[in-house]
């Protein structure tokens, strides 16, 4: 993306998140500062525990922020009032890692994808074109609507369910989609169809996206910007290809040490030298995203 066009959207300074009090408080997001663009694919990348989730929280505003600043759209957010904080949701959304914790038990799946219209102001919109809005999102994620209108979240699997969230974020069309970790929790065919569908639908409607995760090799292919967490702090940031081709931080080059030798394991046997970063990832061969 050429410099003039870089449009700021979400940014931090000194973004703090305490837990408890005195001995028994935790310091889970540590004076962190960020500045993510329009239309960029950013990654989080830590372990557990390094306070990734935290960070989705408050900058959805789920949690409030002990110490710092959040921006969005280049304005001090305030989201004090509930209407505030109703009107920000239109513009930032996210994926949770459990599908099951995502959903309202005592809600239709009709009624989830109409909340979405609504909130969208399609409220005075016949019935006839509600219908067509969430047979169409439940189309783009490989759903079928009229299998869905008289079920619950919880009664699809958990690759459907992340796929339902989908299917909200397709008619909701937010500028900032968080999604932390949503392929960790489910079984193993649904997660490139998830990745799919979330690089399908950036393409389609120009969202940014806050890929969060704990594997640095996924943050490689899907990103162009990396963010590296340990305990609560950024320790490295910058595009992708100059984190993990060129590591500075040293819990960075721990983390790409533990990335398997995805591309060529059959022939690192016959290495007479541990491969580079760079020969690592420079196999044309795609990864695959299943591993
Ligand atoms: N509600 C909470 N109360 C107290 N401690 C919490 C709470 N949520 C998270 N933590 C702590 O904050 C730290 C970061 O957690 P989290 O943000 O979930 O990390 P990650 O998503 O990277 O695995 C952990 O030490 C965790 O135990
Ligand atoms: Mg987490």
């Amino acid at each position: 993306m050429s410099n003039e066009k870089k449009e700021l959207c979400l940014s931090g300074t000194g973004v703090t998140k305490v837990f408890g009090f005195g001995e028994r408080k935790t310091v889970a997001v540590d004076h962190v500062d960020f500045s993510f663009y329009s239309g960029e694919l950013i990654s989080i990348v830590g372990e557990s525990g390094s306070g990734k989730t935290t960070l989705v929280k408050m900058l959805l505003g789920l949690i409030s922020v002990t110490e710092g600043d959040i921006f969005f759209m280049g304005q001090k957010r305030d989201i004090r009032s509930h209407r505030k904080k109703k009107e920000y949701w239109k513009g930032i959304q996210a994926i949770f890692q459990d599908p099951f914790s995502s959903y309202n038990i005592f809600k239709k799946i009709d009624a989830v994808l109409l909340d979405c219209i609504h909130m969208r102001g399609g409220r005075g919109l016949s019935k006839e074109k509600k219908i067509e809005m969430m047979t169409e999102a439940c189309r783009f994620v490989n759903l079928k609507y009229e299998e869905m209108t008289n079920k619950y979240p919880f009664e699809l699997s958990g690759g459907q369910m992340q796929r339902l969230m989908i299917a909200r974020i397709f008619l909701l069309k937010p500028k900032i989609l968080l999604a932390d970790e949503p392929t960790s929790m489910i079984d193993a065919c649904s997660r490139a169809t998830i990745l799919d569908m979330l690089m399908e639908l950036r393409k389609e409607t120009g969202m940014m996206i806050i890929f969060i995760t704990h594997d640095i090799g996924l943050a490689y292919y899907v990103s162009d910007s990396v963010y590296i967490m340990e305990r609560g702090k950024i320790v490295e940031f910058g595009s992708a290809n100059e984190v993990i081709l060129n590591p500075k931080a040293e819990y960075t080059k721990r983390l790409l040490t533990d990335v398997p030798k995805i591309h060529e394991p059959w022939e690192f046997s016959k290495r007479k030298r541990p491969m580079t970063q760079e020969e690592r990832f420079s196999s044309p061969q795609p990864i695959n995203i299943e591993v």
